[in-house]
């Protein structure tokens, strides 16, 4: 209860709490004390004169005993517990407790009975992890909670969030555990600049997007693309001259079947034309170094580098092929 702004709040806040219990107690007090005044109409026989349904008396008895007492127990009860616990003002109680501090206990606690644990995992590297079931079933957990809500619960990504069990070809990065622990820790920016000025108009850029669909087999017009060929330079310096990418600068390779913002010659003209800044936030906030290396087993476990590209992520050339669309 410190989360005040104001001096005046946790004062008026305490004195209502204070002033409503005394004045239960006041109550009961005078209650106790009290009898009903003796009036015209009283009886002798301790009825207080009212009188309904012709017979039905009103006794002019004292509280019962017990219901007295609870009342009792209950302001004593109020007293000790906001002498005890948060609830006056800004005052923090006898115990100091808060909901603040049990839940960092609860994390110490919980931190402690795993470290043992996560002690044994860090000290195997990585890739040794990814072979550890025990150490695969906690990645996993780290994985759904903090991962799959742009990655996918089976880690095949969707539109723009990459696909994680791809090949090695197919990722923007090497598909190594240090990249993994990179890009996990401090997140990444993937970004292609629009390049729409340095290609040419509307035709020459249909061009090239069918000279980048050629060079995966997708279907493609065949003179467009002969001559979107030499136009490509302008992109070589980051994709590769053969189109196959350069992990070091992110640039994917568009010579597979994958596509992490789309397939087809829209998709491509738009990539050519308004370029792409593609964020994946940092981790580090959220996560441990410990969790980190965990996570990133279970990441790299999720595919074998021998693997074929796979499209289920992003958007698969295979599937979204529309027949006939190749050719005008
Ligand atoms: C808010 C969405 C988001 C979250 C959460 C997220 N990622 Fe990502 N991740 C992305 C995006 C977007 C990219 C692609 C960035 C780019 O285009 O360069 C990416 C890229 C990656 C890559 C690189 C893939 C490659 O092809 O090189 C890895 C590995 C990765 N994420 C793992 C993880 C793990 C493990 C977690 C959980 C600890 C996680 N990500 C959480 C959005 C996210
Ligand atoms: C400065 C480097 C750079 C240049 C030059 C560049 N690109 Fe890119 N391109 C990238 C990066 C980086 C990405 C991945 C963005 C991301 O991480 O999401 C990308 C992504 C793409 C994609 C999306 C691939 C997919 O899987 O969906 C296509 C298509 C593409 N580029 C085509 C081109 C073409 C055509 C040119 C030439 C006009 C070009 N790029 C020039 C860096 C570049």
């Amino acid at each position: 209860m410190s989360d005040f702004t104001n001096g005046f709040w946790p004062w008026y806040v305490a004195g209502i709490s204070l002033v409503s219990i005394i004045a239960c107690a006041l109550l009961l007090w005078l209650a106790g004390k009290a009898t009903v005044m003796a009036h015209p109409g009283q009886a002798e026989d301790n009825t207080t004169g009212h009188v309904w349904d012709q017979d039905l008396r009103e006794l002019n008895n004292p509280l019962p005993r017990w219901w007295m007492w609870l009342f009792i127990i209950t302001v004593v009860f109020a007293l000790v517990y906001l002498a005890i616990f948060p609830g006056l003002g800004s005052y923090r109680g006898l115990l100091n407790w808060s909901t603040q501090s049990e839940h960092k206990q609860d994390v110490t606690s919980l931190s402690t009975q795993v470290a043992p644990l996560y002690a044994e995992f860090t000290a195997a590297p990585v890739e040794t992890l990814a072979k550890d079931p025990r150490a695969l079933a906690v990645g996993e957990r780290l994985f759904m909670n903090n991962c799959s809500q742009c990655h996918g619960s089976d880690a095949r990504g969707s539109k723009s969030y990459p696909n994680l069990t791809n090949a090695n070809t197919a990722w923007l990065g090497e598909r190594s555990a240090a990249h993994i622990v990179q890009t996990v820790t401090n997140g990444r920016v993937g970004m292609m600049p629009p390049m729409g000025a340095a290609v040419g108009g509307e035709p020459e850029i249909s061009e090239l997007a069918n000279y980048v669909l050629s060079l995966s087999g997708s279907p493609h017009n065949e003179i467009k693309a002969f001559s979107g060929k030499a136009r490509f330079s302008v992109c070589a310096a980051c994709h590769g001259v053969d189109g196959k990418g350069n992990k070091a600068l992110g640039a994917p390779n568009l010579t597979d079947d994958y596509w992490l913002h789309g397939w087809g010659e829209a998709a491509i003209v738009s990539m050519i034309k308004n370029g792409k800044n593609n964020v994946m936030p940092a981790q580090a906030p959220k996560l441990t170094a410990d969790q980190i290396h965990v996570v990133a087993a279970y990441v790299l476990s999720l595919s074998a580098s021998t693997l074929p590209a796979t499209s289920a992520g992003g958007v698969s050339g295979a599937a979204a092929k529309p027949v006939g669309k190749a050719m005008p």
